[in-house]
């Protein structure tokens, strides 16, 4: 069926960094074909020539926004105005002949979600209830649990929950993907997923960048919100959570739910920081006390987990830029015992999202040779090497799974609702950041925490 995708918010930092980029490779790659048509909508006076210039300047420099050039038109427009939502709707049917679907990608931030939403209900640019109709919320849904259940009630009049996306990239990173293949289909893995074998989970997010020129955004958001309350608590989630009744998007979104409704994080096992400089970025104000650096422990009080700390780590300006998830296994009972003499590893599994994608396993092995001492080993799958052509982006990914109606790897209100209830309260009771300039910064408190002193 012939597709008109129209994003709001086209002039910003996702458009630049992510959309553009992925709406091109879904081109070249022929996933979406040449009948395609993309309008992007801002507030800002352009031709259609002139937003390409407008995103010559901020997209790197080797994209070829030229791929773009017969699918894309640019459309001023005045959200809060309804006449601007039916001059859009004589342009989406200008641009498509009867049947076609009508997709809305609202790259904004949550506080417009209600107005832009209401303005495409009423315009009758979606039709609660059908389904060739559908709408992407970009991440952060709401600001607060409070905001964003006033949100989702809103949207709820507008359209039915089959009809609203909630975006969280991370999903449709491949290595992301990879946990439930990895934890389900490996019977090694299926008998020592729990507290039985497993010490403690970490999960890291580290980025080198500062915020850009996100600053409005994000002094208002934080690392808290604008990480852990999505990519983090969703990684946590899919590690946690019990075997699916099936791989459909209902059942998995259950088993992580229940996963999130049994997470708690105590105010003491919270650690915040900020990079030094902070705030001197574009309009950050000069007692900012936002944080850019977190680290918790979490507890996840299922039987599965009893003792199990989670500890999550997210932080921009840090030394390296990486995701990974490394699960630590407590010592074999009797290594110690039968190998007296040794150093024995515990073994650890970790799980490379980004940059390095792959699986390393770390084990104790017979040194080779005459003797008989134990040491370690470390397996190595590179999971990025085995792939032929494109490697797909995140939101590659999770645009061509909008654009086909495959809603598995979004996140459903239930999920934000119980992710929202984890962080809330400590938002609340954040206290002075500590200003850091490398993560060593935090080495002491952060080994208070996970020692519980
Ligand atoms: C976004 C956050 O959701 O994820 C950004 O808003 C962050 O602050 C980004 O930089 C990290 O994503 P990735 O895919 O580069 O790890």
């Amino acid at each position: 069926m012939k597709t008109v995708l129209t994003i709001f918010g086209a002039t910003g930092n996702l458009m630049h960094k992510k959309l553009a980029l992925a709406l091109i490779q879904l081109l070249k790659q022929k996933q979406i074909d040449d009948s395609f048509q993309i309008i992007c909508v801002s507030r800002r006076d352009y031709t259609t020539e002139m937003y390409f210039e407008h995103l010559k300047e901020f997209v790197k420099s080797d994209i070829d926004l030229d791929v773009l050039k017969n699918n894309l038109e640019y459309v001023k427009m005045d959200i809060m105005d309804l006449n601007d939502y039916t001059m859009l709707r004589k342009k989406i049917e200008s641009k498509s002949s009867f049947p076609y679907q009508s997709l809305f990608y609202l790259a904004v931030a949550p506080e417009f979600f209600v107005d832009i939403a209401s303005g495409i209900s009423n315009a009758k640019l979606i039709e609660k209830g059908n389904s060739i109709g559908r709408i992407v919320f970009e991440k952060p849904f709401g600001v607060s649990f409070g905001s964003a259940k006033e949100i989702n009630q809103k949207l709820s009049e507008y359209f039915e929950e089959n009809q609203i996306f909630r975006i969280d990239h991370y999903l449709g990173k491949d290595m992301i993907q990879n946990i439930l293949v990895m934890r389900f289909a490996n019977r090694l893995l299926e008998n020592n997923w729990s507290s039985d074998s497993i010490s403690q989970v970490s999960i890291d997010v580290k980025e080198t960048e500062g915020i850009g020129n996100r600053g409005e955004y994000y002094d208002s958001s934080g690392a808290l919100k604008d990480m852990i309350q999505s990519h983090l608590l969703q990684m946590l989630a899919l590690v946690a959570m019990e075997e699916p009744k099936s791989l459909s998007s209902d059942d998995i979104r259950k088993e992580k739910i229940k996963v999130l409704q049994n997470t708690i994080v105590k105010t003491q096992n919270a650690v915040f920081g900020q990079y030094e400089g902070y705030l001197f970025e574009q309009k950050i104000p000069q007692d900012s006390i936002t944080e850019t650096f977190v680290f918790l422990k979490a507890e996840v009080s299922t039987p599965r987990w009893k003792n199990v700390p989670f500890f999550l780590t997210t932080g921009k300006k840090l030394n390296e830029k990486k995701a990974e998830i490394i699960i630590d296994f407590k010592e074999h009972s009797s290594a110690k015992k039968l190998w007296p003499n040794n150093n024995h590893t515990s073994n650890q599994l970790v799980i490379g999202i980004s940059e390095y994608e792959g699986i390393r396993f770390q084990m104790n092995v017979k040194k080779p040779g005459l003797n008989d001492t134990v040491s370690d080993a470390l397996l190595d799958y590179c999971h990025s090497c085995q792939k032929i052509g494109n490697n797909p982006e995140a939101y590659e990914k999770l645009l061509k799974d909008f654009i086909v109606n495959n809603s598995t790897l979004f996140t459903s209100w239930k999920e934000i609702e119980a992710s929202w209830n984890i962080i809330d309260h400590l938002k609340k009771d954040l206290s002075n950041p500590v200003i850091y300039k490398s993560i060593s910064d935090f080495a002491d408190i952060i080994s208070k925490v996970k020692r519980g002193v």
